[in-house]
């Protein structure tokens, strides 16, 4: 599908010595430079793990992108899905931020296959990934809180 924005699904690693202060930063810079940039999108950490979707005009989401690709606070970054969409999902968030207790994500199926290395796109019953990842987030506990 083609359309004037790029989204772009990730998982990762979250660094050893990543800290509670460590997210709050990430969690400051994202809305307050992802509002600058037009960005949108949620970030997901639970334990040790990160997913990601981010939204935006292509150039954005690519700089954005290699930005955080560059970031030490994690690593092994793995796109679940980079695709032009005619649309946002997520348009109401600079960047909506969960916490997540990992048994949590292990009992969330809907969740947690996305963490899977063989993860098949093609499997999920209905809408595209990142309406599925909203819908998996509200059923969770509630929509994330605009900033
Ligand atoms: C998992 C993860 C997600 C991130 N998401 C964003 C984001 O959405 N927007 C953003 O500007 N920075 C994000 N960052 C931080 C960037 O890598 C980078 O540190 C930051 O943009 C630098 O900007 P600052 O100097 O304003 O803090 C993220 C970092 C990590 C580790």
């Amino acid at each position: 599908m083609s359309g004037p924005y790029h989204q772009l699904i990730y998982t990762s690693d979250a660094s050893l010595d990543l800290t509670p202060e460590g997210l709050a930063s990430i969690r400051d810079s994202s809305q307050r430079n992802n509002a600058r940039d037009q960005i949108t999108g949620i970030l997901l950490h639970s334990g040790d793990q990160f997913l990601q979707v981010i939204e935006g005009p292509r150039a954005a989401v690519e700089r954005l992108h290699r930005l955080i690709a560059a970031d030490t606070r994690h690593e092994g970054m793995r796109t679940v899905l980079a695709h032009d969409v005619n649309q946002r999902d997520f348009g109401q968030w600079a960047m909506a931020v969960r916490e997540l207790p990992p048994e949590q994500l292990a009992q969330h199926q809907a969740l947690s296959q996305f963490f899977s290395p063989d993860f098949d796109l093609g499997s999920l019953r209905y809408g595209t990934p990142a309406t599925f990842l909203l819908q998996a987030f509200r059923e969770l506990n509630g929509a994330p809180e605009a900033p």
